[in-house]
């Protein structure tokens, strides 16, 4: 498809004009409005950078500022970082490009807070540099309309993204491409919600013809969770089988369950129950889930030939396998109960 085509056609006509920042090829103008757009809407910016652009207006007045007096400007617009690496950028600017905003890229790319897409988007507004841009909404897009999987914060899918990015770029109409993208992504293709109706991109966009709009972009993966292991013991004696109640506070918090074996379980059956088992055998093992952690079950089943006392143990019981089945068990032991052969 004819992508950056499109987004110029749509950007000509539904794009953002006139901002404040557009009104001018101005660098510096350009370059203090991409750093206050990094974290914060155009429309908590405009008033802003008006105050900004009439209290320092060029790289000079801000190098003679103190840090101060551009903190207290930007005070309410957050990430103060921005505030100081502006400030410092603009220093830096003074020493090293004679107070000349720089044009080569790899300048502006080391000017503090200037990432890479930052810098690409300064140079293709103030410079026509064709250099492609990649920010949270730009991500945004390209995930959709190209149907890419994985969380866009990883370093492949990010470095394929950047990829696609420099692939699209047009001939010609750089700034008013990158604009159309930065706009696209914050108007239509937005978070949640997008409008697919007004799209310029609907006709080819993966997502939208995959109804995958809503799970694109992937989210960030979960962090594993801890593991934690437990062998659950059903020791049984013809129908009955022993449940134990557990503490009422900890995992199944008052819940009836399966004894667990620490170490030995022939030793913990004999402990709990007076006798030996006759025959052991091991289950499949599974995981379940818990909100902080894993627990990987190992059922073992317990086989007494001989009926069993009353449980030795406090809290223990013996129960007919179906009214164990309905007794208050969490949700594994239910399962396992269910899957046993009686
Ligand atoms: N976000 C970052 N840069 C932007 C721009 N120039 N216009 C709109 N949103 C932006
Ligand atoms: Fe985004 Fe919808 Fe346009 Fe696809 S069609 S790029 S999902 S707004």
């Amino acid at each position: 498809m004819d992508f950056s085509r499109k987004l110029i056609d749509w950007q000509r006509r539904h794009g953002r004009h006139r901002l404040p920042w557009q009104t001018s090829r101005d660098p510096y103008g350009i370059w203090v409005s991409e750093i206050m757009l990094q974290q914060t809407q155009v429309g908590t910016v405009i008033p802003y950078f008006e105050r900004f652009m009439a209290r320092f207006p060029n790289i000079a007045v801000l190098a003679g500022s103190g840090v101060e007096e551009v903190l207290t400007c930007w005070a309410g617009l957050g990430y103060y970082a921005r505030g100081r690496n502006l400030h410092q950028a603009a220093r830096q600017i003074l020493e090293k490009h004679q107070g000349i905003f720089p044009r080569e890229f790899d300048h502006i790319l080391a000017l503090p807070g200037v990432g890479r897409s930052t810098a690409a988007a300064i140079g293709a507004f103030a410079f026509g540099e064709r250099r492609a841009i990649l920010d949270g909404n730009v991500k945004r897009v390209l995930t959709r309309a190209f149907g890419i999987e994985g969380w866009p914060g990883g370093k492949v899918v990010e470095d394929r993204l950047w990829q696609l990015s420099e692939n699209l770029l047009p001939e010609t109409d750089i700034g008013i491409y990158t604009q159309a993208l930065m706009d696209l992504g914050a108007t239509v293709c937005t978070r949640g919600k997008p409008k697919c109706a007004l799209c310029p991109l609907a006709a080819e966009c993966v997502a939208f013809a995959q109804d995958r709009v809503a799970s694109l972009p992937a989210p960030r993966p979960r962090k594993a969770l801890p593991e934690r292991s437990a062998t659950l013991m059903v020791i049984r004696h013809g129908r009955d089988v022993l449940l134990v109640r557990r503490p009422a506070s900890g995992i199944w918090g008052g819940l009836w369950s399966l004894p667990e074996a620490a170490g030995d379980s022939a030793a913990a059956c004999m402990q709990l129950t007076g006798r030996a088992p006759a025959r052991v055998e091991e289950l499949q093992g599974f995981a379940h889930t818990f909100t902080h952690f894993r627990l990987s079950i190992l059922p073992l089943v317990l086989t007494l030939d001989t009926h069993a006392p009353a449980a030795a143990e406090p809290g223990a019981v013996w129960m007919d396998h179906a009214d164990a089945v309905n007794a208050a068990i969490p949700r594994p032991v239910k399962t396992i109960l269910e899957n046993l052969a009686t």
